[in-house]
């Protein structure tokens, strides 16, 4: 049995809990909106198209910021095609996924389903195939209260008051080979200040987003960021980071530890942003937006995208349908307890993505929708994660993996709000089980502890179609507090969240 002691203490907080940590992403891509969110058939979608069922899962995963339109469509979206008379929108090539965009759903109809779910929109301009004058335009439609032509088109368009968007993306990986308009670090630095002042001369208080790297593995990586913002610091308030992790080769122990990989990065980009800070002996300090994060097979994608042919250029495809397993949701819950860990400074992330697509949520077209075991440690974080992020302390029993070398056997981070405390920790032992003691005499407490989690003895273990709900969140059963001392027992390749009142 491995062991490992923490000591959590009130008086060491990292930072707040923002909600917006706890961010979506929807994008124009595969069977997202179109068959996933949007269903006009569907027995369960209201008269706008949205499926109810999903509302509900989107409303109980918890998401708070949705960003949207893309990823790497937005490179190539003309946001005008979106809006007006639906029945007039134009048929466009979507070269990013190799797909026809209807344009059946734009800004109205993607904030009405953000209205019902109750989340806030978070919006990208295209500064791949557009600029500083398209993003202007769509930001003077989309939060001028009146007054101008666009404003006017925005309320003939059926919208009288404004989207009031605060947060925006100021184009995505534009470092990426893969990116439409794609362009090196100086001329995107360039282009992201001359966009920012732009947009700030319609609203000063946006929070504006440059695009980081698309990657801690991108050969530009490091360099990228230093340049970016040593031309636009003083036009933005955040630095983008995007990362996915799979499991290559059967390497679990390497996969289940890619916590370690992230806490690094994000690391290595506070460092840089500070050490631009510095040179420009600036006040100012930038966080970081973790705009994309997950668990992606991209490897099983870059196979599939090899196949496509010049002249098919499908409607909602199936693409990037990821079907995650116990041992993909014990590594989502490692990597929230690393965006825990960094609250001071990551003070946005986005789940990539929501529905269908690398997602928590799955549908079938005209049958049922089904939360992937992803879902559970997304919903149960957002939920008990409140007020401030505290440091843990934690001493280890230490586990090798080829990737990150030898690393602490649990992962564990704490937030406390009021009377109550939230625990999440991470085993990433192999085959044994890890008993855990946590000094918490710093808080004195008296109440009931929960712990909930997942765990299998099939780590391959998964929900689809045939068995929606094969996994599910499971009650741990071992966790005993006396005299400030909190114990429990967590299963191997599990992930567990402590709530104790
Ligand atoms: O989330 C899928 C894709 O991953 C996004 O479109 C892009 O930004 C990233 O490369």
């Amino acid at each position: 049995m491995a062991r490992a002691h923490l000591t959590i203490d009130p008086a060491f907080t990292i930072g707040p809990v923002r909600r917006r940590l706890f961010g979506g992403f929807v994008e124009h891509l595969g069977r997202h909106i179109y068959d996933g969110i949007h269903e006009p058939g569907h027995p369960s979608a209201g008269p706008d198209g949205f499926r109810r069922d999903v509302i509900e899962l989107v409303k109980e995963l918890g998401v708070s910021t949705v960003r949207y339109p893309g990823g790497n469509f937005v490179s190539g979206y003309n946001w005008e095609d979106g809006v007006g008379p639906v029945a007039e929108r134009p048929r466009r090539l979507d070269l990013a996924w190799h797909s026809t965009e209807t344009n059946q759903v734009g800004l109205h109809e993607f904030q009405r389903w953000l209205d019902l779910v109750g989340s806030e929109l978070m919006l990208a301009v295209n500064l791949g195939t557009r600029g500083p004058k398209e993003a202007v335009e769509l930001l003077e439609y989309a939060n001028v209260p009146a007054g101008t032509a666009r404003a006017a088109q925005r309320a003939a368009d059926g919208r009288e008051a404004p989207f009031g968007v605060a947060m925006w993306c100021l184009g995505n990986e534009m470092d990426a080979p893969w990116q439409l308009g794609h362009r090196d670090a100086e001329d995107y630095g360039k282009l992201a200040a001359m966009t920012a002042k732009a947009m700030r001369q319609v609203d000063r208080d946006l929070e504006l987003v440059a695009c980081g790297s698309s990657g801690r593995g991108m050969p530009t990586f490091g360099e990228w960021e230093r340049v970016v913002l040593t031309h636009a610091y003083d036009d933005v308030d955040y630095i983008s980071c995007h990362a996915y992790y799979q499991e290559h080769d059967g390497d679990l122990a390497s996969f289940l530890a890619s916590g370690v990989d992230m806490d690094a990065y994000i690391e290595s980009v506070i460092a840089t942003a500070d050490h631009v800070r510095a040179v420009k002996r600036s006040p100012k300090r930038i966080d970081i937006s973790f705009d994309e994060w997950n668990v992606w097979y991209l490897t099983r994608w870059q196979e599939q995208a090899r196949h496509f042919t010049i002249d098919e250029w499908p409607v909602a495809p199936r693409l990037l349908e990821d079907r995650y397993n116990v041992a993909d949701a014990v590594v989502l819950g490692g990597l929230l307890i690393s965006l825990l860990n960094h609250a001071d400074r990551v003070t946005s992330a986005n789940l990539a993505q929501l529905v269908n697509v690398i997602a928590p949520i799955m549908t079938e077209p005209g049958g049922p929708a089904w939360r992937q075991t992803t879902f559970f440690p997304f919903s149960v974080t957002s939920h008990a994660a409140r007020g401030d992020a505290l440091r843990v302390a934690v001493d280890a029993d230490a586990t090798d993996t080829a990737t990150h070398g030898s690393v602490p056997v649990v992962a564990a981070a704490a937030t406390s709000e009021g009377s109550s405390l939230s625990v999440f920790l991470q085993n990433r032992h192999l085959t044994e089980a890890t008993t855990v003691t946590i000094d918490l005499s710093a808080f004195q407490p008296t109440g009931a502890v929960s712990a909930r989690g997942i765990w299998d003895t099939d780590v391959r273990a998964a929900n689809d179609l045939r068995d929606t709900q094969r996994v599910g969140l499971r009650t741990n059963d071992t966790a005993r507090l006396s005299d400030g001392l909190l114990t429990v027992e967590l299963p191997p390749v599990s992930w567990t969240a402590l709530t104790i009142a």
